[in-house]
C-alpha cells in the first residue's frame, strides 16, 4: 500500500492530482464509495485554501492506525500569511475573500477528527483525521 504521498500544491491541476490521490489511498484503506467522495471533496477544500489565501503549498496523504481500525491522515501545509482567529475562521459563512465560508467547516464536517494550527506571518497546518468503519 502507498504511504505518505506528497502533493504540491501551486496549480489547480494539483488540487486534482490531490484529490485523485487521496481518493486513490482512501479506496486502498476500504472506504466505500462515498466516504472517499467526501475525503476528496475535503482534500479539494484544503487545497483550494492554500492556492487562494497562500498561493502554495503541500498536501500530504498517509495512513494511521488507532484502535485497531486503519484511517487516512491528510495534512495540508503552507508557509502563507497565516489565520489570526481560527475560531472565526472556522465559523459557517466567515469568509475574508466573498466566498462562501463553507471551506473549512465543510471539511471538518467530512471528517472524523479536524485540527488547524496557524501563525500569522508563518503560515497554516490543518491535519484531518478519517476512520475506516
Ligand atoms: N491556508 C490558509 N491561509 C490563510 N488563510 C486561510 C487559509 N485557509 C483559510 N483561510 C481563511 O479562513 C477563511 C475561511 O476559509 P473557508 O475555506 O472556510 O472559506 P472561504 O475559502 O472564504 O470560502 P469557500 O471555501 O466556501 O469558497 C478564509 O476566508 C480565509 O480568510
Ligand atoms: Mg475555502
Amino acid at each position: 500500500m502507498t504511504d505518505g504521498i506528497r502533493v504540491p500544491i501551486d496549480s489547480e491541476a494539483h488540487i486534482l492530482t490531490a484529490r485523485q490521490q487521496g481518493r486513490s489511498l482512501a479506496a486502498d484503506l476500504g472506504f466505500w464509495s462515498v466516504e472517499q467522495t467526501f475525503i476528496a471533496m475535503a482534500i479539494s477544500e484544503v487545497a483550494l485554501n492554500i492556492l487562494q489565501y497562500a498561493g502554495k503549498g503541500e498536501i500530504i496523504l498517509s495512513t494511521a492506525q488507532k484502535d485497531g481500525t486503519r484511517g487516512i491522515v491528510i495534512v495540508a501545509s503552507d508557509q502563507g500569511p497565516g489565520i489570526p482567529n481560527v475560531e472565526l475562521a472556522m465559523q459557517e459563512g466567515y469568509s475574508t475573500s466573498g466566498g462562501a465560508g463553507l471551506g473549512l467547516s465543510g471539511a471538518k464536517r467530512l471528517m472524523d477528527e479536524f485540527d488547524i494550527v496557524s501563525e500569522v506571518g508563518k503560515g497554516t497546518t490543518v491535519t484531518m483525521k478519517k476512520w475506516v468503519r
